[in-house]
């Protein structure tokens, strides 16, 4: 006989929604005309910056990554016969799984390496030389490193594209556009003509040293009318809180940028709250901004939400999981069809999907 303490937690409900905000991808389909042009001129790029897309190419990809989120069986086989190389020499749960998982969703295969140490690299391999041979094993490189220069050194030699999947403290452009994918999921209107009113954005973190917080503050900057205010929480100095020419550069593109170090203060108006306190730095992670917390009794707007790029730490407490703010695993979430669009257009696949209602 099943103990019946057992007995309790064996059994799950396969049809509870899966994460609070279950947002509508249908909205955000309609808000975004198909322009298929947008997408095709990614077949011949690496992706290594958020700096590299503009504003067409983002809505185009976000209404793509709708499309494979309200029909998620529908485009089984668009990558049939293709090869990802997936390549992570520093820890990942999401990025690596969620871009293995959305090729996987699109019939694709996968060769995946997860420690470097078994590659030739042990031997004294240059990544140039690495990346030589990937050219002959697959059709895209994904790849994580704890060094800057990685993925650099590796486009140099590739004839396939290659997406920076996090390279140490400088970016980690996926990661913004699942950030982003999942603001506009929320609002949809905000890219239409009968927008409401712009989001106030805090951000708890450290653009100087966290590569998703720069990431996205980076293609913030292609929707500035979008955000009535971008506040970043810090405790530290403004020269170390950005790095040189960040601050100028964001509010250059038209981005009000403020910054407060009490995170209590700013909650009480903001529409979006990002947080994160973990950098990857060198061999290891250092966290930052340890005083700040958010927890179900934090002064939240009643309809914010709350993004997190995870993992997570005491900064974002488990009693808002089961909250309307939480938004963070539907942001995982989503990232899963925000990768699978980007794939499509980079391995020249883009044709097979685009008009298919
Ligand atoms: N968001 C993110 O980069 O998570 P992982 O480190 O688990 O990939």
């Amino acid at each position: 006989m099943v103990d019946p303490n057992l007995e309790k937690v064996v059994h799950f409900e396969r049809d509870r929604p899966d994460v609070q905000g279950d947002a509508h991808p249908k909205k955000l389909l309609r808000a975004i005309i198909e322009d298929g042009d947008h997408l095709t001129k990614l077949s011949a790029q690496h992706i290594y910056s958020a700096d590299q897309f503009d504003r067409d190419t983002l809505l185009q990809l976000f209404r793509l990554a709708a499309k494979y989120e309200a029909n998620p069986g529908r485009f089984a086989t668009s990558l049939d016969g293709q090869i990802l190389i997936s390549a992570f020499y520093e820890p990942s749960t999401r990025t690596r799984l969620s871009f293995e998982s959305a090729w996987h969703r699109l019939g694709g295969d996968i060769m995946s390496i997860t420690d470097r140490s078994t590659t030739g690299i042990a031997k004294g391999e240059s990544l140039r030389d690495v990346g030589e041979m990937f050219n002959n094993y697959g059709d895209c490189v994904v790849l994580r490193d704890t060094e800057e220069s990685s993925v650099r050194e590796m486009m140099g030699a590739l004839r396939i594209p290659i997406i920076n999947a996090g390279n140490g403290t400088d970016e980690h452009p996926t990661q913004a556009l699942a950030d982003l994918y999942t603001i506009f999921k929320w609002r949809p209107d905000l890219l239409t003509e009968e927008r409401g009113q712009p989001l106030n954005l805090c951000i708890v973190g450290l653009p100087s040293k966290m590569r998703t917080v720069r990431s996205l503050l980076k293609l913030l900057c292609d929707f500035p009318e979008c955000f009535g205010t971008v506040t970043i929480i810090n405790d530290l100095t403004i020269e170390e809180m950005f790095c040189q020419d960040q601050l100028e550069q964001l509010t250059e593109a038209g981005l009000n940028i403020k910054t407060l170090d009490c995170l209590n203060d700013a909650l009480p108006e903001a529409d979006v709250v990002y947080i994160n306190a973990i950098s990857w730095e060198g061999d290891s992670f250092k966290q930052y901004g340890s005083v700040y917390h958010l927890d179900a009794d934090s002064p939240l707007k009643e309809n914010a939400i709350i993004l997190h790029p995870l993992a997570r730490g005491e900064e974002l407490c488990t009693s808002l999981d089961s909250t309307p703010h939480n938004w963070y695993f539907s942001q995982a979430r989503g990232a899963v069809f925000l990768r699978m669009a980007l794939l499509t257009c980079l391995v020249q696949r883009a044709e097979r999907v685009l008009d298919v209602i």
